[in-house]
């Protein structure tokens, strides 16, 4: 995830137990493009004893062949194309989930990189730009160029994050594709990862918001999987986890404020966790130093009460409240 996912992130993420595969933020590919420093620093030191995918993102064919022929020199167990990228900047370039409105320019995209890309390679997609029919075209084109896996976020561009996920395409693309799916979107819990996992048929789960908001994540749905307790942090474990993302993510020529401000990045997603109200962001959202980033946090979360950090802002249906974590 850009500007968040970064190699000290998933330093992190690999201490609380950790995903089996990690993705890279993108590299923008255009037609003068240079591969990013900090994000190829997350393939060549990779932290975390995992595999990682690098992601590119772009339209330009003969420049993403550079590119995906440049990752291959390095330590990449995939080379992964985005369509998703909900961004104005960014799909007003066609680019990213811009690139949806035009599934023979995906084709011709996809058959360029298939011949480019020795090793696997791999997509990751949201299910149209703002009508999820044009996913029964698109399915047929992954097939024929034989990609050898597919991420799907089920949701349009147009709905950007907020929507509710539509379990049933990741479930139709599961069924028809003969590469491995792995279902994406508003996974918060190990339970609702069992029961996305049972309802779309699909191979595997990527986790997104939920790993920010829950880094046990990755180890609760293990967990479930083995028919064993699932753990579940206390406000004061919550509140560890917030010292140690603000100091994995902090470097010394960083200025306090801009600390903060990258630490509000974060909270934005684990604050709706928290507690309901939005009292916790509204107070985060207002504080400018390291104290005061703290002195709040603490207000909410110096206490033994375990938290499912479950985001309070998700409707979910009936149904998809499932094992282990009620509120
Ligand atoms: C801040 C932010 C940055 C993201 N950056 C990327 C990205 O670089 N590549 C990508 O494939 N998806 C990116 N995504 C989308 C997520 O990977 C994921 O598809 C989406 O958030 C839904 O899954 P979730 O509910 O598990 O978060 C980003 C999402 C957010 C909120």
């Amino acid at each position: 995830m850009q500007d968040v996912t970064d190699l000290p992130f998933w330093r992190l993420m690999a201490e609380y137990g950790g995903a089996d595969v990690y993705v890279t933020e993108y590299f923008r590919v255009t037609a003068d493009s240079r591969l990013d420093k900090w994000i190829l620093q997350s393939i060549t030191q990779n932290p975390t004893g995992r595999p990682v995918i690098a992601q590119m993102i772009g339209n330009d064919i003969p420049a993403l062949v550079r590119t995906a022929r440049e990752l291959q020199h390095h330590p990449v167990a995939a080379i992964d194309l985005n369509l998703g990228c909900p961004a104005p900047v960014v799909y007003r370039k066609c680019a990213g989930g811009g690139l949806l409105r035009d599934p023979e320019r995906i084709d011709r995209i996809l058959g360029a990189l298939r011949t480019a890309i020795s090793g696997p390679f791999t997509v990751k997609t949201r299910i149209g730009f703002d009508d999820p029919r044009i996913f029964d075209q698109l399915l047929p084109i992954f097939e024929k160029n034989r990609i050898d896996l597919l991420t799907v976020h089920g949701r349009t561009v147009a709905e950007r994050y907020t929507s509710e996920v539509h379990y049933d395409a990741i479930a139709l693309a599961a069924s028809t594709l003969s590469c491995p799916v792995i279902a994406n979107g508003n996974i918060h819990s190990a339970g609702h990862a069992a029961h996305i996992l049972a309802i779309t048929g699909a191979h595997g789960l990527m986790l997104g918001r939920g790993a920010i908001r829950n880094p046990w994540l990755f180890e609760q749905i293990r967990q479930h999987q083995r028919g064993l307790p699932v753990t579940c942090p206390t406000g004061r474990a919550v509140l560890r986890y917030i010292h140690r993302l603000y100091e994995s993510v902090s470097s010394p020529d960083v200025r306090e404020t801009s600390q903060v401000q990258k630490m509000k990045k974060y909270m934005n997603f684990l604050a709706l966790g928290v507690e309901p109200t939005g009292r916790f962001l509204h107070e985060i959202r207002r504080v400018t130093t390291t104290a005061d980033f703290f002195a709040a946090c603490r207000t909410f979360l110096d206490h033994d009460t375990p938290l499912p950090l479950i985001p309070y802002d998700l409707q979910l249906p009936k149904s998809d409240h499932l094992a282990g974590h009620h509120r």
